[in-house]
């Protein structure tokens, strides 16, 4: 039925936890939207750093450190390529996305008057949300609301309607963490700046499956998190419009993010460094260029449309299921499938997938307001990745055949 020019069983065999068991069974990996898996190639760049290189970056003289510079500049190099940022000097090495949105949102906080207007969209995860709602009680900024639709996409119409001059930003998230809807950024990024709004992109949950283009989609701000790539945990980027990079306040102050220090004035470092205080995760940031090798070495093209077959292969399978309700079963998504089955709490499915070696993820997927919207407790969630396989989606509608059974 389907196709794939992947060679699954040579690119398992790069992941070493793929091969392990879970409660007896062999593990079905379905959380990838949470945290991807981490291969070899990733694992050994950061061992590599710490057995031959480890050293502090942009301080020492000595090789060890003017090595470990090179590695986590390069690192950022990559990066910025990957993104088609237009230098690299735009790209922010950060802990993660988390941590680049609240950058962003702090930085605002010296920018914004008393009603000015921001937007974000009912679609986002707590962490576009949260710094921002900080922001406005800071600086009596006002939060509008781009509304889903019943089908999860965003109120388009409704979103030309709250824009006007006292906008100052807008951040929606590429693709929905919590239902795998690909928004419409393109549109939404040309209306903000036709308005001269500024806008984040949160694009945690498309990077690991399409590749983002920042000076295409014309994006002020776009960040992503390396662990939904193949990456370690703790480390992502924040890429910035150096225009707006130079405007906005250092969020931290403290080593490396100065260039002169004395207790009369303090001035402070060129980008990207102004946003990079204290010693970085510089072994994260080797794994994060090491993972960016690694996903187009499989190639984003050949990855997606393998995906998609899992997508469809689980969806129509999963709509056989007696009293099943898929959330955003829209065309335009990644292979995300959040669900639940009438008269069955998510939680007590995704306990009994468990024990079958299946991992899911359920509750609000910390998209609190996207579950208010279907006055639903949580979902069960299903999020593929490249190596995840068809026998793995019969194994998971198995597993999901068998729980119903069970709990109805
Ligand atoms: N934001 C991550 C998720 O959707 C953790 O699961």
């Amino acid at each position: 039925m389907f196709s794939t020019p992947l060679d699954l069983a040579k690119i398992r065999a790069e992941f070493p936890i793929l091969a392990r068991k879970v409660n007896g069974q062999p593990l079905v990996y379905l959380d990838n939207a949470a945290t991807s898996q981490t291969p070899l190639a990733v694992i050994e760049a950061i061992s590599d750093y710490y057995k031959h290189t480890n050293a502090n970056i942009h301080r020492g003289v000595h090789s060890l450190s003017q090595e470990a510079t090179d590695q986590f500049e390069g690192a950022r190099d990559k990066i910025r390529a990957h993104i088609n940022a237009a230098h690299t000097h735009e790209v922010i090495i950060t802990s993660g996305t988390t941590h680049s949105i609240n950058l962003v949102a702090y930085g605002f906080g010296h920018l914004l008057d008393q009603g000015d207007e921001l937007i974000v969209s009912e679609l986002e995860h707590h962490a576009n949300i949260v710094p921002w709602q900080m922001l406005c009680e800071r600086t009596g900024a006002k939060l509008k609301v781009i509304p889903m639709t019943q089908d999860g996409t965003l109120d388009m119409e409704a979103y030309s309607n709250l824009l006007n001059a006292r906008t100052k930003v807008v951040f929606v998230n590429h693709v929905s963490n919590a239902l795998g809807i690909i928004n419409p950024i393109e549109y939404i990024i040309k209306e903000a700046h036709a308005v001269g709004a500024a806008v984040l992109i949160d694009g945690a949950q498309a990077t690991p499956h399409m590749v983002p283009d920042v000076r295409g989609l014309d994006a002020d701000f776009y960040t992503t998190s390396a662990h939904k790539i193949c990456g370690p945990t703790g480390i992502g980027m924040l890429y910035g419009k150096e225009e707006w990079l130079r405007k906005l306040p250092p969020y931290q102050g403290g080593g490396e993010m100065i260039d002169q220090v004395s207790f009369e004035k303090t001035t402070y470092a060129d980008l990207p460094h102004k946003f990079e205080a204290g010693t970085p995760n510089i072994a994260g940031g080797v794994g994060f260029g090491a993972a960016i090798d690694y996903m187009h070495s499989i190639g984003f093209k050949t990855l997606a449309a393998h995906e998609n077959d899992l997508l469809l292969h689980a969806t129509e399978k999963l709509k056989k299921i007696d009293g099943m309700c898929i959330y955003g079963d829209v065309p335009n998504k990644v292979a995300v499938i959040s669900f639940n089955v009438a008269g069955i709490h998510p939680y007590d499915l995704g306990t009994l997938l468990d024990k079958m070696g299946i991992a899911v993820r359920t509750g609000h997927h910390c998209c609190q307001p996207i579950m208010d919207h279907y006055k639903i407790p949580g979902t069960v969630r299903a999020s593929f990745a490249f190596y995840n396989t068809h026998e793995e989606v019969e194994r998971f509608i198995a597993g999901v055949e068998k729980a119903v059974g069970m709990l109805r």
